[in-house]
């Protein structure tokens, strides 16, 4: 069922627990207003009734109905003029009518309510009769000559009633009406902050590994949006990104392999063309297995570049003496140096470090050995140490030759990105594969270090930022 779709549910939640709140408030704020006219009503009745009572009181000690008759009724007519619907019920002690009101008979009230009580505390009480409701008050009052009259005085209450009764109604009306007009206003408002979201969403279900080129245009979506917008496009722009490199690193690999797989079946096709002498099968055989190392050196870039990508490289940390560490490695690479007749010139100095030793003797000889390929003959690679401050140190290796155009320093630490087509193949660790910087910058980034690279018609420097404990 669609309006069982969890979104449309939850849309539907705010403006329901708008109205209610209005719903709530509303209610308390009607209940206020009529308890209040209540009370109101309830304090005019009471002090109508009493200041009545009094001023009858008064009367029958001054007058005494039995001596004064006419005078006592002319007063106590002009004491009711102007009072609405207030009915007075005055006998004496031998239960003698002395005057009585038209209206409801309140020798009725009498025996129906506690006016001992009433009268005790100067209190009220609601008498219900033929349908018609009152508010009645009553005294005792003993005179001089030793006569006692009891009076009743009832105000009716219909009215009040109907007052409020009308009230309640029209306060119900009104708050029925201001929850639909609010459930109304959420639901509209809620529709228009939903529909670019909705347009949004249909145009992200859309986006998929072929499409992964579209960016959301930011005049769909009002200017609140935008920013989220943006922020989707990029990461779509990231992701793309990812996405193509991981497609071209699928391709290099095959391609990387599909080399010396395609030599040594070549050769070996070779080879079983003709019979050969042990010698001859010796040689073949030796040549082999210089692909094979080369596609096992390849295959152990491989992994461990996986490795640092699910970020299961753990360094063994030691303490290194960086400079040591170097000038050991450029006696290593003395063989190589000397056939193009190059020198290292090991500059500087720098803190010991904590680090894999492994690890960043791998990363080190690399820089160093694309340094030897790349520096013409008779010149010199400086290696400069320098501490940068008390918690990081800086390695630069710097190499005179060609520029490498700037278009290409970014790529560089790309997995298999070379500068120029051709492939040198010279034995060195991954040498022409384009591995080895993707490698030094893992390396480097496990030690939680930056590498850099810059290169102008001088030289080419790689700039290697590490901290110096990790
Ligand atoms: N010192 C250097 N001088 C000039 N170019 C360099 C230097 N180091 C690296 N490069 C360029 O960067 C590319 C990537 O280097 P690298 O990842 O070590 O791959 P590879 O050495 O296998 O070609 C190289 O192909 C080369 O074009
Ligand atoms: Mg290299």
């Amino acid at each position: 069922m669609s309006w069982m779709n969890p979104n449309k549910l939850i849309s539907l939640r705010l403006p329901l627990i708008v109205c209610l709140i209005t719903c709530g408030l509303l209610y308390c704020f009607s209940f206020l207003i009529e308890r209040s006219f209540e009370k109101l009503s309830i304090q005019q009745n009471v002090s109508e009734l009493n200041s009545v009572i009094d001023s009858i009181e008064r009367e029958l000690v001054y007058y005494s109905p039995d001596e004064n008759r006419d005078e006592f009724i002319q007063n106590l007519l002009l004491i009711l003029t102007g009072h609405h619907r207030l009915f007075v019920y005055i006998i004496d002690e031998q239960g003698k009518i002395v005057y009585r009101t038209r209206g409801p008979n309140l020798a009725f009230a009498k025996t129906q309510i506690d006016f001992d009580n009433i009268v005790e505390n100067h209190g009220t009480d609601i008498w219900n009769q033929d349908k018609s409701s009152y508010r009645v008050a009553a005294s005792y009052v003993a005179i001089e000559n030793g006569k006692h009259y009891t009076t009743i005085v009832a105000i009716g209450r219909d009215l009040q009633i109907e007052f409020i009764r009308r009230l309640r109604d029209g306060l119900g009306l009104l708050i029925g009406i201001a929850c639909i007009l609010v459930l109304i206003g959420s639901f509209i408002s809620i529709y228009f902050t939903q529909k670019p979201i909705n347009r949004l969403i249909k145009k992200i279900e859309k986006i998929n590994l072929k499409s992964l080129n579209y960016r959301i245009p930011t005049s769909l979506v009002p200017i609140k949006y935008v920013s989220l917008v943006k922020a989707f496009n990029d990461m779509l722009n990231r992701m793309e990104d990812v996405f193509h490199r991981q497609r071209n690193f699928t391709a290099d690999i095959a391609h990387e392999m599909r080399t010396p797989i395609t030599n040594l079946t070549t050769q070996t096709q070779i080879v079983l063309n003709n019979a050969r002498t042990t010698d001859e099968y010796r040689e073949i055989l030796y040549s082999n297995l210089e692909e094979y190392e080369k596609m096992s050196q390849m295959i152990s870039d491989m992994l461990f570049l996986a490795q640092a990508d699910n970020r299961q490289l753990v360094p063994n940390l030691i303490d290194i003496d960086l400079h040591n560490m170097i000038t050991l490695m450029c006696e290593y690479f003395e063989p190589l140096t000397d056939e193009k007749n190059i020198t290292f010139n090991l500059d500087g100095n720098c803190s010991h470090i904590q680090g894999d030793k492994m690890m960043l003797g791998r990363a080190i000889s690399n820089i160093l050995s694309n340094a030897i390929r790349y520096t013409p003959e008779n010149q010199v690679i400086s290696i400069t140490l320098k501490q940068v401050n008390e918690k990081r140190v800086q390695i630069v290796i710097s190499n005179p030759g060609k520029k490498i155009d700037s278009k290409h320093l970014p790529h560089l630490f790309d997995r298999f990105y070379r500068v120029e087509e051709s492939r040198h193949r010279n034995g060195n660790d991954s040498a022409g594969t384009g591995i080895g910087l993707a490698i030094v910058k893992s390396i480097i980034e496990t030690h939680k270090g930056t590498i850099s690279a810059e290169s102008d018609e001088q030289s080419t420097r790689f700039i290697i930022n590490l901290p110096t404990a990790i």
